[in-house]
Order: structure tokens, then C-alpha cells, then sequence
């Protein structure tokens, strides 16, 4: 969302208080947010909240305009590359769908060309009005995105419809409608995650500190760009990706099953997931009590997938993996990528601040099998995702190349 230009309108409802939550969210995330408030939402929020946290003049009026702005309307409308209305009361939505422009917020939709997301929320007795559901109608056909409205308690005391959707997930079709092409399309995807959790016995188990983020970060940028995305995850804290066919596993070994028996049917594998090596040779059934002196632990080998996948791979099909190193990281991802047989390799090397393990953001290396290596910045892991995205897609195309040829 870097550097995108959003427009955030804010309309009278009481769940005003929640857009700030997403105007600060969006701004976090590097979008110029430009909040335009109806005069009835200035009753619920003030406009110096929006400012604060967006860092950006608030935009209420026609004609009174921040910094001598005389045309405000048709400036914000010509800039903006997505616009998000938050919530959308009742009267508002029948202004827009009827095409009435009495103030700032009303005249800049009509003015606007870039997509407009619409999150509609009120009162269940009045979401369910047939005047309401009409207009809803009348802008979908006109090409209007709408959210619906999640179930829930509302303001009024009632239960039912017409809740705003959290944040995050308004937050999750902002960044769908502001995805690239969807040069994905028709693209299946395999993506594993997590760190394995191998038993030791009913309570305890080895594992590693992978938080799953960079796995689930390519899931959803695969899917945003259109695959038809499957992620093998083992056990984290993050939530699943929507839209993706998502695959819950625990130990390496069922990772092993759930990666190779889908391998022939994927275009591209991406091993993100920190597979455990080794593995308890004996799982105990009853807890392990403690005893006087030390405890020896018998580990056997694990199943490794990437090396099983390397094997099988045909021609078309694209394999990446990780490596998470803490020395000699060239030799050890050249080995990698040699001994695997991958397409591509990403190195980090998880000592230094930001990369690796836990953290937003990753700074990696990338290994090619013709020895180029290319050493990308410290960046988000979602930036990261899209940038390896757009290095299988040039895989891809230069093996169909080949293959045509
Ligand atoms: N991997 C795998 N199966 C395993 C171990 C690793 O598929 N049993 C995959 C990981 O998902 C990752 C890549 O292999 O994409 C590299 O993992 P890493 O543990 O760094 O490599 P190893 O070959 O296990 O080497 P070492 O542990 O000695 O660094």
C-alpha cells in the first residue's frame, strides 16, 4: 500500500470510531490517506482525530477548504487509487445510488474514476428495509465493491446484521482491490509455513521459533494475484489467509504426505516452512518425569521434502526454498539449491536485526542455479512475497520459452 492514495469517507454512524482504527492502519502501512467527513460524522468523531492519525489535513466542506483547496472534490478524486466509504449510513448509500451531491463527500463520488469499496453499516431492521437492499442493488450494478455487514451486537442494543467489519478485514479487500494484474491466474500454488513440532511426549515437543509469516505472506500474495493457492501450514499464531486451501499439519512427516501427494498437480512449490530435521526417536505415551541427572534424547531423521520434491519435479514446475543460516551462508544456500535441485533459493541469514524469524520484515539473498546471486534491501515480508512472486513468474516464462522452442 506504499504511497497509494486512499480516501477514507467517514459518514454518521457510530461506528465512525472504528474507521479511525483502519485510517491508522492504512497509514501505518504507507498509504496517503485523505479522510473526508459528512457533517453528521463530525457529530461522532472529530476531525483532528483523523488528522493525528493520518498526518493529513481532514476534509469536511465543500467550499471552507485546508490550504486555499477551491476545487477540493475534483483534486482528491483525480489522485485517488482507491477510496473507501467507512461506515456507509442508510442515507448516504441512497444519496450515491440516486446520484445526489449536496456536500464534499457526495460530490466527490461522482466525481471519482478509481474503485470505490463501500462498507455499509446500521441498525439490522434498517439494513434489512427493502428501500436500503434496493439501493445495495443498484450500486452493485453499477460496479460499486460492497462489504457485507458482519452479525453481531449493535450499538442499539440489537443482535443481528449491520455491523462494521473489523478493520483488519476491511483492511484484507483494500489491499485485494489495490493487488496488481492478476498475472497469477490459473496459477496452482503450494506454499508451506511454520516451524514442524515433533513429540516428545502428550505435552511437550521440539520445534523452532519460524513464525509462518513470510509463508503467509506469499500464500496471500499468490492468491491476490489470482493462483489458486494451497498452504501446508504447521503450527502458528496468524490466521489463514482468506481464499486459500489451507492445510493444518504438525509434525515433518505429515507435512511430507500433505506436500508430495499434492506435488503433480502444482505449477510452483515454495518451501518456506523451517522443517525440523529430526524428530524424537520414541514418542513417550505418559509424560517424561523428571529424574535425578541428565536426559539423553534419541532423534532420528526426518523425511527431507524439498530434496523428495527436487526429484520428482518435472519440467514445468517451479521449486523454491528457504534457508535460515547463521554462517557461511553462500556456500551452504549454493549447496541448497545444487542438492535439491531448486529453481531458486532465498538465503537469509537470521542474525541480523530484521531478517529471519519473528520479525515483519526479511533482507535476503537469491540464489539462481546458474550462480548469480542477487542480494535484495531490508523490506516488509508482504513487499518481499510480491518481489518473489515476480521472479517464479519470469521462471515460468522462460521455461515455457524453452519448452516451445
Ligand atoms: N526442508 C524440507 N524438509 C526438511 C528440511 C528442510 O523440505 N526435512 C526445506 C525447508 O522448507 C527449506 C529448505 O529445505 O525450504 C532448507 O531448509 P534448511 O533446514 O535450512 O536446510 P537443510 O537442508 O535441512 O540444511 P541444514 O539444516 O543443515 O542447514
Amino acid at each position: 500500500m506504499g504511497g497509494k492514495r486512499i480516501i477514507l469517507g467517514v459518514t454518521g454512524g457510530i461506528a465512525a470510531y472504528k474507521a479511525c482504527e483502519l485510517a491508522s492502519a492504512l497509514s501505518r502501512r504507507g498509504a496517503l490517506v485523505d479522510v473526508v467527513m459528512t457533517r453528521a460524522a463530525q457529530e461522532f468523531v472529530r476531525p483532528l482525530t483523523f488528522a493525528a492519525l493520518t498526518g493529513r489535513p481532514v476534509h469536511t466542506s465543500l467550499f471552507h477548504t485546508p490550504g486555499g483547496d477551491f476545487v477540493p472534490h475534483i483534486r482528491l478524486a483525480s489522485e485517488a487509487d482507491l477510496a473507501v466509504i467507512a461506515p456507509a449510513t442508510a442515507n448516504f448509500l441512497a444519496k450515491l445510488a440516486w446520484g445526489l451531491a449536496d456536500d464534499l463527500l457526495s460530490t466527490l463520488l461522482l466525481a471519482l474514476r478509481c474503485p470505490v469499496l463501500l462498507c455499509p453499516a446500521m441498525n439490522t431492521a434498517m439494513l434489512m428495509h427493502p428501500a436500503v437492499r434496493a439501493n445495495l442493488q443498484r450500486l452493485r450494478e453499477m460496479g460499486y465493491h460492497i462489504m457485507e455487514p458482519a452479525a453481531g451486537h449493535l450499538a442499539c442494543g440489537a443482535q443481528g446484521p449491520g455491523r462494521l467489519p473489523e478493520p483488519e478485514e476491511i483492511l484484507e479487500r483494500i489491499a485485494d482491490l489495490l493487488a496488481p494484474q492478476k498475472d497469477y491466474r490459473g496459477v496452482k500454488v503450494l506454499v508451506t509455513a511454520g516451524g514442524t513440532r515433533e513429540p516428545l511426549d502428550p505435552v511437550r515437543f521440539i520445534s523452532n521459533r519460524s513464525s509462518g509469516k513470510m509463508g503467509y505472506a506469499l500464500a496471500r500474495a499468490a492468491a491476490r494475484r489470482g493462483a489458486a493457492v494451497t498452504l501446508v501450514s504447521a503450527p502458528t499464531a496468524l490466521k489463514p489467509p482468506k481464499g486459500v486451501e489451507f492445510v493444518s499439519v504438525e509434525t515433518a512427516r505429515e507435512m511430507y504426505r500433505e506436500v508430495v501427494s499434492r506435488f503433480p498437480l502444482q505449477d510452483v512449490v515454495i518451501k518456506a516452512a523451517a522443517v525440523a530435521d529430526y524428530r524424537p526417536r520414541v514418542v513417550a505415551a505418559q509424560k517424561i518425569k523428571k529424574k535425578e541427572g541428565t536426559l539423553i534424547l534419541e532423534l532420528e531423521k526426518n523425511p527431507d521434502i524439498l530434496f523428495e520434491l527436487g526429484r520428482q519435479k518435472l519440467p514445468h514446475q517451479v521449486l523454491v526454498g528457504f534457508a535460515a543460516e547463521t554462517a557461511d551462508l553462500e556456500a551452504n544456500a549454493r549447496e541448497k539449491l545444487e542438492k535439491k535441485n531448486l529453481d531458486l533459493l532465498v538465503a537469509n541469514d537470521v542474525t541480523r536485526p530484521g531478517a529471519g524469524f519473528g520479525w515483519d520484515t526479511n533482507e535476503v539473498k537469491i540464489f539462481y542455479p546458474d550462480g548469480r546471486v542477487q542480494p535484495l534491501p531490508l523490506m516488509p515480508k508482504e513487499e518481499l512475497a510480491h518481489r518473489l512472486l515476480d521472479i517464479v513468474r519470469e521462471i515460468r516464462t522462460l521455461k515455457t520459452t524453452r519448452a516451445e522452442g
